[in-house]
């Protein structure tokens, strides 16, 4: 039987507030650290208002929306998930970053049998382990944008993780949060963004090249090959900064060249066109 019941969630962008969803919607005990109050604001304004969406369309009572919001608490404060028994780290895809937040929790986190998650999209599991005293208790958990809609985890033990660390992982996503598991090598971009990025790459190539236009290629994507999204509406839902920090550590770590992102995306990304997270990307959300 899975035994886990408290949730830290560090990072309350899209994804460390769309797995906070996902999991107060298990009735778990979930609390988020932001950076910045600012941050905690807008994450829990993210969380309402996909409750708020989802109860529109019918898939949740007004009682279930107002009972998840109550299962999920947003504090600056990193002590807030000291006695969490599985932690998430979802902050932004920069692995400096990354590995003082591993760090920070390990120092802070006293549940002895403590699992510690990451959401990267590229980074291998085993660099972030490493920041820690605890390799054998961190595993990867690449959840899809976003999380709590799409079923799909890559779950990735890294070789220093611990089989039992991986199976109550295992056991807590499928079991738990009812998502659907594959294993995925501890690689950069693990499965699905080894394939999926160099096709995100080429359609903005071909913008950059003036081949076609970002409705034209996305169109024919969506009509021609039955996708849900076009690429340049699922590079602007994934984030343009994240998108451009991903392809550039596959790059590094990979060495091909469909990996490398192209100038156009890293021009839109030092414009602060991020995609439908702040209104503009390769089309316009307001
Ligand atoms: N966007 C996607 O489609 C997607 C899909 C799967 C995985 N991911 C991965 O999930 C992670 C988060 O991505 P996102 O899309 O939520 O990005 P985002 O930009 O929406 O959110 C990142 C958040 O991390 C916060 N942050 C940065 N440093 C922090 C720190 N030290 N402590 C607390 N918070 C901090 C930022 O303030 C921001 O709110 C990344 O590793 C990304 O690669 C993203």
């Amino acid at each position: 039987m899975n035994t886990i019941r408290s949730i830290g969630i560090i990072g309350c962008g899209l994804m460390g507030t769309g797995i906070a969803e996902s999991c107060a919607r298990a009735s778990l005990d979930v609390r988020v650290i932001a950076r910045r109050e600012t941050s905690a604001v807008a994450g829990k304004e993210r969380l309402l208002r996909s409750l708020d969406h989802a109860l529109r369309k019918a898939r949740i009572t007004q009682l279930e929306r107002d009972q998840i919001v109550e299962h999920v608490a947003f504090t600056t404060d990193l002590t807030a998930i000291t006695d969490c028994q599985l932690i998430f780290e979802a902050v932004s895809e920069h692995e400096p970053t990354k590995h003082n937040v591993f760090a920070a929790v390990d120092k802070i986190a006293a549940n002895p049998g403590v699992i510690i998650a990451s959401n990267t999209s590229s980074i291998p599991i085993v660099r972030l382990a490493k920041a820690t005293s605890r390799a054998d208790q961190v595993v990867g958990t690449h959840f899809f944008n976003p999380p709590q809609v799409l079923p799909l985890v890559e779950l990735v033990g890294s070789e220093l993780t611990a089989a039992s660390t991986y199976e109550q992982a295992e056991a807590f996503l499928t079991g738990t949060l009812g998502k659907q598991v594959i294993k995925a090598p501890d690689r950069a971009g693990f499965v699905v963004n080894a394939l999926l990025i160099p096709y995100l790459l080429s359609a903005i190539k071909m913008v950059e090249s003036g081949f076609a236009s970002a409705e034209v290629i996305d169109t024919g994507m969506v009509l021609g090959c039955s996708y849900p999204l076009g690429p340049l509406r699922l590079a602007d839902l994934i984030g343009l900064d994240t998108l451009a920090a991903v392809a550039n550590t596959l790059h590094q770590e990979l060495k091909e060249p469909q990996y490398e992102p192209p100038p156009l995306l890293l021009q839109m990304v030092e414009a602060g066109l991020f995609g439908k997270k702040n209104g503009r990307g390769f089309h316009s959300y307001t």
